[in-house]
């Protein structure tokens, strides 16, 4: 894993979250929702391809890809005052998309120097802050410009398309699916997400697929993955006692599971566990979880069917994991 960045700042980016996901089993890694492609800058030096139907995303994408490392050095942070129109500075397309995804974290369509203190507090003090002072720069510091001119040089081979998900070639790789979430409509300016058509379209993918998701969300049968805290204004609305926002996930490779996370799984929920059974047990409109290799071939490993009529799970596993359920 290498940790790059990030590049940008985006909203409802991976980067903190990135360590909890499932780590890629293929060369090539596609971010079927890019943004600002968190996990993908976790591994950076595979080949990776990203897809988002905002231009904006993607012109930065393919920006930062070629760029030239000393025209990100001549960009302004020094001299920036808080209220100008990025747009004024007489920068490259792709140099203002950079400044701009620097000015704020929540997504915005505002293209204006940012005043918000945050970051270098050593430069921004040194600078000074508010109208009219230099050190106005959102969270764009001489440091990040730095970083930035040497970290694009690792993301020379990836590849953006300006395209949705449903648009992306069938081929075998680690997708990486990170849509709007379902419970947060219109928060992107691309959002246009036919849930169910989504879902179908992780399942039917090959390759290994990570999807993420936050609770509540019903279109594909997500198990909880790490919390997080949620932002500052909703803290705020929400009161403190509201502050952690819970993570989930789907993948196809429930392999990905250990044992003590399956019983984890598990708990509380109505379940039974048949010792080898054939897979012809599985009940009517049983969805399948995990991939359909035999119990036996999997040794140790527990395959898991939901019922959705039913709505209880049925565990078929090797005797040692039977003994392993029992026990939890
Ligand atoms: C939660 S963000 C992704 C964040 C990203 N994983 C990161 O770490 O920054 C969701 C992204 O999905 C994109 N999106 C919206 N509709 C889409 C579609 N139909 N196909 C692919 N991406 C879409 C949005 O433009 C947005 O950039």
């Amino acid at each position: 894993m290498t940790r790059l960045g990030p590049l940008f700042k985006y909203f409802g980016s991976k980067w903190r979250g990135a360590k909890h996901y499932p780590a890629p089993e293929y060369q090539l890694i596609i971010g079927a929702c890019a943004g600002g492609a968190a996990y993908e800058q976790h591994y950076a030096n595979r080949e990776v391809w990203l897809f988002d139907p905002d231009p904006e995303v993607a012109a930065l994408w393919d920006y930062l890809i070629h760029a030239d490392p000393a025209e990100i050095r001549a960009l302004p942070c020094e001299g920036l005052t808080a209220g100008t129109d990025i747009r004024t500075l007489g920068l490259s397309p792709g140099g203002a998309l950079l400044l701009k995804y620097w000015q704020r974290t929540g997504r915005s369509s505002c293209w204006t120097v940012s005043n918000i203190v945050t970051g270098e507090n050593k430069w921004c003090k040194e600078h000074g802050r508010g109208p009219n002072a230099a050190g106005s720069t959102g969270m764009w510091h001489p440091t990040i410009r730095e970083r930035t001119a040497v970290l694009i040089e690792r993301i020379r081979h990836w590849k953006v398309f300006q395209a949705g998900y449903a648009e992306i070639p069938d081929v075998e790789a680690t997708y990486f699916v990170d849509p709007p979430y379902q419970h947060q409509p219109g928060v992107y300016a691309c959002w246009q997400m036919d849930y169910q058509h989504l879902g179908a379209w992780c399942k039917s993918r090959r390759g290994q697929v990570i999807v993420c998701e936050q609770e509540g969300a019903d279109w594909l049968p997500f198990r909880p993955l790490y919390r997080v805290s949620g932002m500052r204004k909703m803290r705020k609305a929400q009161g403190v006692g509201a502050a952690k926002t819970q993570e989930m996930i789907w993948t196809n490779n429930m392999h990905e599971l250990s044992m003590p996370e399956l019983i984890d799984l598990l708990q509380g929920s109505d379940f039974e566990v048949i010792s080898e059974a054939p897979a012809t047990l599985v009940p009517d409109g049983a969805v399948l979880i995990w991939p359909s290799e035999t119990p036996a071939q999997h040794g140790c490993e527990a395959i898991l069917y939901q019922g959705t009529q039913s709505q209880c799970l049925l565990i078929m596993a090797a005797p040692d994991v039977v003994e392993c359920l029992r026990a939890a």
